[in-house]
């Protein structure tokens, strides 16, 4: 039985084989083809902080595959009311063929998975968001191949997505150059940790330079909602707008999970410049997320 909590709980070759089939997926999908290899499966899905396209991801693509999805928020079920995880774990598993879980302690979802008898899926901690950098490496194969050797810079807060690409650029093998204001870097031990493949910088000019993707997030994540007003006075440098994209490579791509605040971490405009594909990453979302409930359950039959 195999866990996805970050995305060093999968091989290189294992995280390459999800992102081939998520394009399979995707063609499958738009060809009309029905396939329905999860018929009778149960994801539960546990939402401790709100979300778009996590939630409507994993449910469209749960049915898609045959299966169904169960929603699970800790305002009207037992675990917002103190009911241990260790407890919730033991007997959700019990009843569901795979578990998603949305939370703020990353410890929390590895307490989870070490008593659980299923599967377990990280949809976002406030350590790591390995979900989105499947849709985010899919979308870079599709437009441009292989991301290998490449460099990628990442501006903005050293937040779970930014610590999510320092693990993708281990498991897919490029360059990481990560601009953050003083006193928002990523964690030091996971940075010195991958020191071959990451450079921690201030000026975002400078992690732009050559660049063939940029990628960044909001100044404030859920949690940090009483935080905003001094990160926005001290991100104010860290805007990624036409300019910046200009210094980097001439065929750059743009990312950002969503959502987006426009007019603060991007300029009003960047979403619908072409060098965007912040659509087709979202989009993404459901087809990298089908084809990794299909190797997760795969698993388990063998
Ligand atoms: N990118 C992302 O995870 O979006 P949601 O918060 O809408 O799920
Ligand atoms: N860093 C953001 C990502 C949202 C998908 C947050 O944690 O709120």
């Amino acid at each position: 039985m195999r866990h996805f909590l970050t995305l060093m709980d999968l091989s290189q070759n294992e995280l390459h084989w999800v992102i081939q089939r998520a394009i399979e997926l995707k063609h499958m999908r738009r060809r009309g083809e029905v396939y329905e290899p999860l018929k009778n499966r149960v994801l539960g899905m546990i939402f401790e902080k709100s979300s778009t396209r996590t939630r409507v991801s994993f449910e469209a693509g749960m049915a898609q595959l045959g299966g169904s999805a169960i929603f699970l928020s800790p305002r009207d079920t037992q675990l917002g009311r103190g009911e241990p995880i260790e407890d919730s774990a033991r007997v959700l598993s019990s009843m569901v063929d795979v578990v998603m879980i949305r939370t703020f302690d990353h410890e929390h979802v590895e307490r989870f998975a070490e008593f659980s008898s299923v599967p377990v899926i990280n949809a976002l901690t406030d350590d790591f968001h390995p979900c989105q950098l499947l849709a985010d490496m899919q979308t870079f194969i599709e437009h441009r191949g292989s991301i290998q050797g490449k460099t990628v810079a990442w501006i903005g807060d050293g937040n779970n997505m930014c610590q999510s690409y320092i693990n993708a650029a281990k498991q897919f093998d490029f360059q990481l150059r990560i601009a953050t204001p003083a006193g928002f870097e990523p964690n030091a031990e996971l940075v010195a940790q991958h020191s071959d493949r990451v450079t921690v910088l201030t000026d975002p000019r400078e992690a732009v330079l050559g660049a063939h993707l940029i990628a960044t997030d909001v100044w404030a994540s859920m949690g940090q909602e009483d935080e905003q007003e001094q990160r926005q006075r001290r991100f104010q440098a860290y805007q990624v707008n036409e300019a910046l994209l200009d210094l980097a490579s001439p065929d750059v791509l743009f990312m950002h999970c969503l959502p987006a605040h426009r007019g603060e971490e991007v300029s009003h405009t960047l979403l619908d410049d072409p060098r965007s594909v912040v659509w087709d990453e979202a989009e993404n979302r459901l087809h990298a997320q089908k084809a990794l409930l299909e190797f997760l359950l795969g698993q388990e039959e063998e």
